[in-house]
């Protein structure tokens, strides 16, 4: 079945959300948040569900979420957490979008970002910068992997980005 949706897939902070916004203000696009529909399943944030329930039982969440965009979503432009490419159902849900940028850009815009404390402290998997340059390392070839597309968004000009977006998937 063709959906008709855009699933935005990359690293933590590399701005998914941002950029899913931004195309929303410029297309008939909706937009949902994989982090946003999980917390308000559970009623808590994802910094808590990491704490209290362990990153196990938040992946089992993820599954769940992954389903149900595959099962109920049509024209939506769907951001998620930066470990959501692993669903086995990704590219069913969607067209999938690898938003790519260098680790340390990623890290040193949101070091100068407005609510820069805030934008670290509820990423429980960028507290330790060592491990998370480790987690990059890794999971950019598998983003590579699972993405019909990839946009790099380095010199973030949003108006390029999605221009370049809504040409590649129209
Ligand atoms: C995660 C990324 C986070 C969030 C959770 C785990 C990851 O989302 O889902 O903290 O595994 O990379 P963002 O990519 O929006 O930071």
């Amino acid at each position: 079945m063709k959906t008709n949706n855009i699933v935005f897939i990359g690293f933590m902070g590399v701005g998914k959300g941002t950029v899913a916004r931004a195309l929303v203000k410029r297309s008939d696009y909706f937009a949902v948040d994989t982090d946003d529909l999980i917390e308000s399943l559970e009623n808590k944030s994802v910094k808590k569900i990491f704490k209290h329930e362990g990153e196990k039982y938040f992946r089992a969440l993820e599954k769940k979420c992954a389903l149900w965009c595959e099962k109920n979503l049509q024209n939506t432009i769907i951001s998620t957490g930066g470990g959501f490419y692993k669903q086995e159902n990704i590219n069913n849900i969607g067209t999938v979008i690898y938003l790519q940028s260098d680790f340390n850009r990623i890290i040193e815009a949101l070091k100068l970002a407005p609510n820069s404390k805030k934008k670290f402290k509820k990423r429980p998997l960028l507290k330790d910068l060592k491990e998370a340059k480790k987690l990059y390392d890794v999971r950019i070839k598998e983003y590579e992997k699972v993405s019909d597309i990839t946009i790099n968004v380095e010199d973030w000009d949003i108006n390029r980005i999605t221009k370049e977006i809504l040409q590649k998937v129209n």
